[in-house]
């Protein structure tokens, strides 16, 4: 095993007297473990993620209290070693009551603005499976980092909805889209709450002691830490099934009122804009659809959440609106099955859902590519600070301003009108068949790009995504051409 290995290679470098044996095929060096790294060396954020090992499933069994914020739970995480380990990391702010590693109680302490440091009791081998069990209680509208929530507490739940920060408050993780896993996600809550989650139901709320019920969701394709969520409050539940078996479970808070029937009018129309967007992006990559309409008091954004976008009220202030689903539904390709490798490159997430957008106005008669191309360049004057924003480079302070999305959305557009529509519609689903489940980068996708147009595309690229100022629209299509 590796540990005799180690223990001989001692032994032999310090024995003293001993000539260092010659004609070995492999030096002998020292195999003395390290602590795993406290981040993974994302550009935008060095310290989220952590080095050492790799997850592959995040049980969590949660409680929680409506009434109080109170959250409390157990978390199992089944990840392999990917080196000898003295100690290793977990992103995660609520208090631990014990951490277990392979059945041993490891010791902790807490680092850095949301690191758990884990000392297991015996160390930890390279190639090791490791089960690791965090037990932990909190009120994660009151646990803050730099006076910041990413938890929303509402008038009748929560919700464990955001990004690129959102498990720090509910589960111990390794917490960057380069560590994606499968979840199983179970809750316990007062019978007459209901909790929403990832992926399908494997059975019905179980009735627990002390009028509780327990909502148990399952997740079988890889997800990235920040697409896992939970919605708990007071919904209406509305299940069916596609034509092709996939079940479609939506939610829809009891909370909005008059702006439920924009909601029902808008999530109900998934499973239609997923297949139309599967004719287009390549096969819908996961196991179930849905959307989750939240409450009032929620959230003022929307989220791609795996398998089940969630949406915030503001989005049916002025009726049903489809391409807010559409955008959320795009991400299941991209962002959610093709992940940033490093959240540098958002434009791969936010520039292509926005675009999605685009086409569905092509599709629904509402506006040609071409004509949104041209109202959003002409709504952005050239002296507008918009320009100054990079979207292959914004900044992590800007990985979600307006240039990521729309001069992301014209970047799109003149790859388009620069390719040709035969490849750029082959650019789309090779990008999502080739690195489904994966992750990506902005100099990967030009590459592809380049290789199925045959051209030379770096000053298009250069131009619209790392150049600032407003790229002039008649000679960057010239100069591609
Ligand atoms: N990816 C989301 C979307 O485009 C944006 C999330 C913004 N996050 C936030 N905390 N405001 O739809
Ligand atoms: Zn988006």
């Amino acid at each position: 095993t590796a540990l005799t290995l180690t223990t001989a290679g001692t032994m032999l470098a310090g024995t003293p007297g001993q000539a260092a044996p010659t004609g070995w095929g492999r030096p002998v060096v020292s195999a003395a473990p390290q602590p795993g790294a406290p981040g993974l060396g994302d550009s935008y954020f060095p310290d989220y993620g952590n080095g050492g090992y790799d997850v592959e499933h995040y049980d969590v069994r949660l409680r929680y209290e409506p009434a109080t914020d109170l959250l409390t739970g157990t978390t199992t995480i089944l990840a392999t070693a990917t080196g000898d380990l003295s100690t290793f990391n977990l992103d995660f702010l609520l208090d631990v009551e014990s951490v277990r590693v392979n059945g041993w109680a490891a010791s902790t302490s807490t680092a850095g603005a949301h690191e758990l440091v884990v000392t297991p009791a015996r160390t930890v081998t390279r190639g090791q499976q490791l089960t690791i069990v965090v037990r932990y209680s909190g009120v994660p509208s009151e646990t803050l980092v730099n006076g910041y929530t990413g938890w929303t507490r509402t008038d009748d739940g929560a919700l464990a909805v955001n990004e690129p920060e959102s498990a720090w408050w509910w589960f111990p993780s390794n917490d960057h889209p380069l560590d994606k896993a499968t979840y199983d996600i179970s809750v316990s809550v007062p019978t007459g709450v209901e909790v929403i989650s990832n992926g399908v139901q494997p059975r019905p709320p179980l009735a627990e002691a002390g009028n509780r019920t327990r909502w148990i969701w399952r997740t079988t394709s890889p997800t990235a830490t920040y697409l896992a969520f939970m919605a708990i409050g007071q919904y209406d539940i509305v299940t069916d099934t596609t034509p092709s078996g996939q079940p479609v479970i939506n939610a829809y808070s009891t909370s909005l009122g008059a702006l439920g029937p924009a909601a029902r009018a808008s999530i109900e129309r998934t499973a239609e804009i997923v297949d139309w967007e599967s004719g287009i992006f390549g096969p819908y990559p996961f196991e179930a659809q849905g959307g989750v309409a939240g409450p009032v008091d929620g959230i003022s954004f929307a989220l791609e959440t795996q398998t089940r976008p969630v949406y915030g009220p503001g989005f049916w202030r002025r009726g049903a609106n489809t391409y807010v689903v559409t955008h959320e539904l795009a991400h299941q390709w991209f962002g959610d099955s093709v992940s940033v490798a490093d959240w540098r490159n958002i434009w791969l997430n936010e520039g292509f859902a926005s675009y999605a957008e685009w086409l569905w106005s092509e599709e629904q008669g509402e506006g040609t590519a071409q004509e949104v191309f041209d109202f959003t360049y002409a709504s952005y004057p050239a002296d507008d600070e918009f320009w100054q924003v990079l979207p292959g480079d914004p900044g992590a302070a800007r990985v979600f301003d307006n240039a990521v999305y729309d001069r992301g959305a014209m970047t799109l557009h003149q790859l388009r009108l620069a390719v040709g529509d035969d490849a750029f519609f082959e650019i789309l689903p090779t990008w999502t068949a080739e690195r489904r489940y994966g992750n990506g980068t902005i100099e990967q996708f030009q590459a592809l790009a380049e290789r199925i147009s045959g051209l030379d595309l770096d000053d298009l690229f250069t131009t619209w995504l790392f150049t600032a100022g407003r790229p002039d629209v008649a000679s960057a299509a010239r100069k591609a051409a």
